[in-house]
């Protein structure tokens, strides 16, 4: 577990993100490591979401009838992010656990910066706001045409008030994501999501099993 430009927190846990565009299939594959008979069991979060009130704010989020302005939006994720890493992800960390969280900071990157076209210096300074800096030990990226993604999702009836932006948005959201890839080669692990499950299944245990901190 790490901070940016701080001392790591004590601990020996293993903090995972999963980020991706629409219909990528990073859910199924954060379900299969939390099913994966092992002797120690993830702490699995998704957000926006896994605490009280964060749940509260996706609801509010996720609601079809309201059009949060963008810097509202930004600032709702970063309010569920606060109090899920203050009540869950730090102590679940500090005992050592592995944590496995659908979406993180990258996130608001991609979407509200690419998306929505938020300053980046902005979102990057209340994403180490909200976090106190708990940066990643690995990010899996799952990377797809948004074209199939949303076509995926659409078929499973699973659209939310994010796929409904356009096709332009959805781009950009990939093209940031690949950017910050990139930028940090030795955070994030870029995996082609149009390959069947299966076979991201074993990319995704060889990712993170290579930095499993090792069974007390
Ligand atoms: P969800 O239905 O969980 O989507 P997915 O299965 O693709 O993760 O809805 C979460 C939505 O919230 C998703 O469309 C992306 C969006 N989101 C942001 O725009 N910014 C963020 O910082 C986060 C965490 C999520």
């Amino acid at each position: 577990m790490k901070r940016r430009g701080g001392e790591p927190i004590a601990g020996k846990g293993l903090f995972v993100t999963f980020e991706g565009g629409e219909g990528s299939g990073k859910s199924t594959q954060v379900e299969l490591l939390r099913t994966a008979r092992s002797s120690r069991s993830p702490v699995v979060v998704r957000e926006p979401g896994g605490t009280p009130l964060a749940e509260g704010i996706r609801r509010l989020l996720l609601d079809p009838g309201l059009r949060p302005n963008p810097t509202a939006e930004a600032m709702l994720m970063e309010a569920a992010r606060a109090d899920l890493v203050a009540t869950v992800l730090v102590p679940a960390l500090a005992a050592g656990r592995i944590v496995l969280c659908d979406r993180y900071t990258d996130s608001t990157l991609a979407y509200q910066g690419a998306g929505r076209g938020l300053d980046r210096g902005d979102l990057e300074a209340w994403n180490r706001a909200a976090t106190a800096g708990l940066v990643p030990d690995v990010t899996l990226l799952f990377d797809l045409d948004p074209v199939v993604g949303l076509d995926r999702k659409g078929a499973e009836g699973r659209l939310n008030r994010f796929d409904a932006e356009s096709i332009e948005f959805h781009r950009r959201v990939r093209a940031c994501y690949l950017e910050l890839a990139a930028a940090e080669p030795e955070r994030f692990v870029v995996l082609d999501a149009a390959r069947p499950a299966e076979a991201l299944e074993v990319e995704v245990w060889r990712a993170v099993g290579a930095r499993r901190p090792a069974a007390r």
